[in-house]
């Protein structure tokens, strides 16, 4: 894992209605420009934070979440899939907060959330919904899309945002933390030398899915988060893994 950049600390920005990216900047050994860490707060009577960060960044991350809400509050710490990004600090999240529960798909919970975790996963089968208060999310299974058997996304119905995780990961540390410019030039960019999406034949399949939500906000994991039309983003995608 890289060092926090020395130019920002950890950054908060309500990029949909009570919906917080917690961005952190760092330097990365042998990428240019830097890279982002990018945890999800969504605000309502049951907070949910999707992703945790790497372990080393929980006293940023932690941080910047207290100035929006108290940790104490949280109910759920939510993940895609099983990395350190993803969830490195979910035990130091599971001890701050005493009434949160890790929250994943089936996959992660059997193979590793069930064991590595100090408090019983929420483990939602695919196209289960779960009610935050106001809102829901719905668990959507993409296994091996972008990477990881585990592997799923989140979507919030009332403001339409995808979770998206590592999907159009974007590299450099000085991102918009909403931007309606073009991701999926920059996401290529990065993706082609990075090989870091599996080569399941199924990709297309994921991604009409998730385009099948209409999502308006890509809530990503790496670099800008996105506002416009989702689904035809994501066919793009489908698109662009396929050449
Ligand atoms: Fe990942
Ligand atoms: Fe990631």
């Amino acid at each position: 894992m890289g060092t926090p950049s020395n130019e920002t600390r950890t950054n908060v920005n309500e990029i949909a209605s009570g919906i917080y990216r917690i961005s952190t900047p760092i330097a990365l050994d042998g990428i240019s420009g830097g890279f982002t860490f990018n945890q999800y707060l969504v605000v309502d009577d049951e907070p949910l934070l999707f992703h945790t960060g790497p372990r080393r960044l929980f006293p940023e991350v932690r941080e910047a979440v207290a100035r929006v809400l108290p940790v104490t509050g949280l109910r759920y710490i939510g993940l895609s899939h099983v990395e350190a990004d993803e969830c490195g600090s979910l035990n130091e999240w599971l001890a701050a907060a005493p009434q949160a529960a890790p929250l994943c798909g089936q996959v992660a919970a059997m193979v590793s959330i069930g064991d590595l975790a100090d408090r019983l996963p929420r483990a939602l089968a695919d196209g289960e919904s779960l009610s935050l208060g106001t809102r829901r999310v719905t668990w959507v299974d993409t296994p091996h899309l972008p990477h990881a058997w585990a592997c799923g996304f989140l979507h919030e119905s009332h403001t339409r945002t995808l979770l998206c995780g590592d999907l159009f990961t974007q590299g450099g540390n000085g991102l918009p933390a909403l931007t309606e410019s073009d991701i999926l030039g920059p996401s290529e960019a990065f993706r082609q030398p990075m090989d870091y999406f599996s080569h399941t034949p199924n990709g297309r399949r994921h991604l009409e899915r998730l385009a099948g939500l209409e999502p308006t906000t890509m809530a990503c994991m790496h670099g800008s988060a996105w506002h416009g039309d989702g689904g035809a983003l994501l066919r793009a995608l489908a698109d662009a893994i396929e050449r």
